[in-house]
């Protein structure tokens, strides 16, 4: 029985700050970011946004009427929570307007907690093959002004729906090890992460060593904290791919930043929707690391005919469509990311949400969340 993921959906925020006024403002040299680090764009989260509405984004641009039916279990994989209590996937599950007979669960082990729910879903799914699970990955990469990981934030949400006979891909068992380390840690107290990022690539690296297959694909994806690590993992790696095809596995990481939880599926997505040769039948190596930390290698089929459920030419227009901002406003944004998730204050006539967007973020109320359908 071939049990994987059926579709796959992302969302990233609707504004970026390009490189060049993120160089400018902070005193550095251009090229450190876009050639150094590999980054050209940061996606930035608007106001009216949070974990929640990006993950209802991605979602919303997957299911039907039949496979909500079908969902018993949401696998919230995040990093960066909202409530140390309430699962963010109660938010989905009320604005999705799914059944009531279902689980909802939040999981986290720093960007690795996706490749986790994602490898449970398929174990769940293969007891149960009736039955559909909702893998969803939302996180802000926020590390804080004038920081060495300024340069690699993002933001963004990936959803897989997991199930018997997918129409996307097959996927493998992996092969995992954990190790107790400091390179990447956010105490419950704290507003940023506390990173050593040259530590955390050599954990990375020792973790892909670790569990490296030895074996051949097509294109492997990698986690990616920013883009150019990409490269780094490729040189220590057993069987590398091309530059060629390394380039294709960092483009979208290039454009958006790191997703944490997601930046894996984001480096999927740029395979699926740049590659040049056809993909149906081929196998691609799953690279995904966690602060902290864990490394896993897994591997994916892609299945016959799959571009009928994955629409590139809807995601390219996703990415092509946004727009840009000035450092004022990303400053602006980030400060009031800052403070909201702080403060627990929020209003959103404030602000007015991106016409493009169908959910936002309306109302706090002593901390709890009050989310708006506004299109669809
Ligand atoms: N032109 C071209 N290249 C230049 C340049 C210039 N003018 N100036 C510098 N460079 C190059 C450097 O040579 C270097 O290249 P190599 O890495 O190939 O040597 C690169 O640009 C970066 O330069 P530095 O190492 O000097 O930069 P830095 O000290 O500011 O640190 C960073 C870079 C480590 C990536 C830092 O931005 C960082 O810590 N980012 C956060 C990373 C992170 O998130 N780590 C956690 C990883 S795992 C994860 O995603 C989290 C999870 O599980 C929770």
């Amino acid at each position: 029985m071939k049990i994987g993921i059926d579709k796959i959906g992302f969302y990233v925020p609707r504004y970026y700050l390009d490189m060049t006024s993120l160089a400018k403002e902070r005193n550095q040299d251009v090229n450190k970011y876009k050639i150094g680090i590999g980054q050209h764009k940061m996606s930035v989260i608007s106001p009216a946004e949070d974990i929640v509405t990006m993950a209802l984004e991605a979602a919303n641009s997957i299911l039907t009427k039949e496979d909500k039916i079908a969902i018993d279990t949401i696998l919230f994989a995040t990093e960066t929570a909202i409530d140390y209590s309430k699962a963010a996937g109660n938010y989905v599950h009320r604005m999705l307007g799914l059944q009531h007979n279902i689980r909802i669960l939040e999981l986290k082990q720093a960007c690795y907690a996706a490749t986790g729910s994602l490898q449970l879903a398929l174990d769940y799914v293969r007891m149960q093959p009736d039955k559909k699970v909702l893998v969803l990955s939302s996180d802000v990469a926020w590390y804080g002004f004038n920081t060495p990981g300024e340069a690699t934030q993002g933001a963004g949400a990936i959803a897989m729906l997991v199930s018997t006979n997918p129409r996307l891909a097959e996927v493998h068992k992996g092969t995992f090890t954990t190790e107790e380390l400091p390179d990447f840690y956010r105490p419950s107290y704290q507003e940023v992460p506390i990173v050593d990022g040259h530590l955390s690539i050599r954990c990375y690296n020792d973790m892909l060593k670790r569990v490296d297959p030895h074996k051949n694909f097509l294109y492997t994806c990698f986690h990616m904290p920013f883009a150019n690590m990409a490269v780094k993992a490729n040189k220590v790696y057993s069987h590398p791919i091309s530059d060629e095809k390394i380039e294709i596995v960092k483009a979208f990481t290039q454009e958006v930043g790191n997703i944490y939880n997601g930046s894996l599926f984001l480096s999927l997505i740029s395979v699926l929707s740049l590659a040049k040769e056809s993909l149906e039948n081929e196998t691609i190596g799953m690279f995904s690391y966690g602060s902290g930390a864990i490394g896993e290698f897994f591997s994916l089929t892609i299945q016959e005919g799959y571009q009928k459920v994955f629409n590139k030419n809807e995601i390219l227009k996703h990415l092509d469509n946004r727009d840009e901002i000035d450092f004022k406003t990303y400053q602006s944004y980030m400060t009031f990311y800052k403070e909201k998730e702080v403060t627990h204050q929020f209003i959103e006539s404030d602000f007015k949400p991106h016409p493009q967007n169908t959910f936002v973020l309306e109302q706090m109320i002593q901390g709890h969340r009050i989310y708006k359908k506004v299109s669809g």
